[in-house]
């Protein structure tokens, strides 16, 4: 089985940036604690702060792997082309979010991805990412 987990925005920053809502976890070192704990799933991890670099990826996974889990960060509440590229691809996605977006602030409210997501995991902390591997098991 072949699982990706796409972070969007700012969480290459994860463990250092707002840690009283995101934790004082990095995500590497979360993702290899992930890679150890499901030794017959092939997860593979992609980051990038730039929106187009997202939709290549979504492109390049969506009509060969089992599972997106993806986080859009900020791009979630504003990005027409993710939720395009969700919509156009096969693979099913998964929409994670750390922190519970909708105890926060109002423009967090809102996904564009949601509509096209075949889950959603809000505000279990990173806990969320294995929830969602689990899921595709
Ligand atoms: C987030 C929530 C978003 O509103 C925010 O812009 C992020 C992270 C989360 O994981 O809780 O960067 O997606």
């Amino acid at each position: 089985m072949k699982i990706i987990i796409i972070n969007g925005p700012n969480l290459n920053l994860l463990g250092k940036r707002e840690p009283t809502i995101y934790g004082d976890a990095s995500f590497e070192d979360y993702f290899k604690s992930l890679q150890k704990k499901y030794p017959n799933v092939e997860l593979t991890y992609f980051q990038s702060n730039i929106e187009g670099e997202l939709i290549d990826k979504l492109h390049e996974v969506g009509f060969d792997f089992d599972g997106v889990i993806l986080n859009a960060a900020a791009y979630t509440h504003t990005s027409v082309g993710i939720a395009d590229a969700v919509k156009a691809i096969e693979t099913p996605v998964i929409e994670v979010h750390i922190s519970n977006v909708y105890n926060r602030e109002e423009f967090r409210h809102h996904s564009y991805i949601s509509p096209n997501a075949s889950g959603i995991i809000v505000g279990m902390g990173l806990k969320g990412y294995n929830l969602a591997v689990q899921s595709f098991n």
